[in-house]
């Protein structure tokens, strides 16, 4: 058998023929120009939505950086929120809050969601336990106990689900699971001490167990590539679920033009299929005015959902291995999909299709 080499880097683009036409002042108003007489409208279009797909060196980077930096000036008043995994999304103008050992930032998955109809203490245990179990692959008791233990937590903050007047108290965070956890320790539980070993690394990049960062920026950069994937695994989700649960609480929009726009390049990390903050993004944000763009190296870290349902899907080159299955899903003829080189893209914008040369963010900035 051949191995995969998904992740082998595509040729630099040096010396591929230069495109392009700049995003003017004149132009703005058509949206996001993409590419030669190319622009990406969500007002045109059923969503706000994106997915991109690519091998590494295809483009992802440099075509969600573009499109980001674009929108700072067409989109002003919409915000833009970048969950960066390898500490790549700089972008110009940004704030950018790195979360690691240091970092005196946090996220806290433990948040209550105030929503009446569908938050409350109860729920987000459920939610956080079950995003741990997955990232850390714990088995249904530990699990149970986990939920257990956020429960007492909430109930030492006040924070109970039938009144929801006391939602609002501050919420516990990690470092109150890890008291909880030792305090159960010292009464002689066994299984408590597997939890905390479990959750170790958790307690120990102390990213749970902090204040988190203030929201009110334009464009927020969270940096995340100096976790490890587990970690960021859980942070990423628990903000992309934030995110989703505070758009619905604003209520649902009259225009189509988005208030915030997710970005999450290399999104191999984020957890997807049914409940996940993706899939519930894409399938309930565009009511709410929160956009996803969401770009990934393979097709298998994409659920179906998430393709389906994103009005724009831009296929940069991808490995060859992926070549036929990309061609399907994205339904593009898969010779079209073979031939593409690093930066050009072919885009399905609601029901128009083209290949398009990208503008890549280097090249807006000048
Ligand atoms: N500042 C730059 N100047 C010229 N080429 C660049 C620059 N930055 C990136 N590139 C090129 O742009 C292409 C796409 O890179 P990138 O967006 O990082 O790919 P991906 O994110 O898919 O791995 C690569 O071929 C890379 O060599
Ligand atoms: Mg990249």
């Amino acid at each position: 058998m051949f191995s995969r080499k998904v992740e082998k880097p595509l040729p630099p683009v040096a010396t591929l023929p230069v495109r392009r036409t700049a995003q003017t002042e004149e132009n703005q108003t058509a949206g996001v120009l993409l590419g030669k007489d190319t622009y990406w409208n969500p007002e045109t279009l059923p969503n706000a939505h994106i997915v991109c797909i690519g091998a590494s060196g295809s483009g992802k980077t440099q075509t969600l950086k573009g499109i980001c930096f674009a929108l700072r000036t067409i989109y002003i008043g919409s915000q833009k929120i970048l969950i960066d995994f390898h500490g790549d999304q700089d972008i110009a103008g940004e704030m950018v809050y790195p979360l690691h050992m240091a970092s005196p930032w946090g996220i806290n998955p433990l948040t209550v969601n105030l929503d009446p109809e569908g938050g409350g203490p109860n729920l987000q245990a459920i939610a956080v336990a079950a995003v741990l179990k997955k990232s850390l692959q714990m088995g249904p008791n530990q699990e149970g106990m986990l939920l257990d233990v956020i429960g007492t937590c909430y109930r030492q903050q006040g924070i109970v689900q039938d009144d929801q007047a006391t939602w609002k108290r501050e919420a516990p965070n990690f470092a109150h699971i890890e008291a909880e956890l030792v305090a159960r320790i010292e009464e002689g539980c066994k299984e408590s001490q597997r939890l905390k070993l479990k959750l170790a690394a958790t307690f120990q990049y102390g990213v749970f167990s902090r204040s988190q960062f203030p929201m009110d920026a334009k464009h927020i950069r969270v940096d995340l590539h100096k976790l490890p994937p587990a970690i960021q695994s859980i942070a990423a989700e628990s903000l992309a679920k934030q995110l989703m649960d505070n758009h619905r609480l604003l209520g649902e929009m009259a225009g189509k033009i988005p208030r915030t726009f997710l970005f999450i390049d290399e999104a191999k990390e984020m957890p997807k299929g049914t409940g996940s903050a993706c899939d519930r993004i894409i399938a309930d944000g565009r009511k709410y005015g929160l956009a996803l763009v969401l770009a990934s190296q393979s097709e298998r870290h994409l659920s179906a959902d998430v393709i389906g349902n994103s009005s724009t899907k831009l296929v940069l080159p991808v490995d060859q291995t992926e070549v036929s299955k990309v061609g399907k899903k994205f339904r593009f003829a898969e010779v079209r999909v073979a031939g593409l080189r690093p930066l050009q893209a072919l885009c399905r914008l609601g029901t128009d299709a083209k290949q398009v040369e990208i503008v890549p963010y280097y090249e807006r900035l000048q």
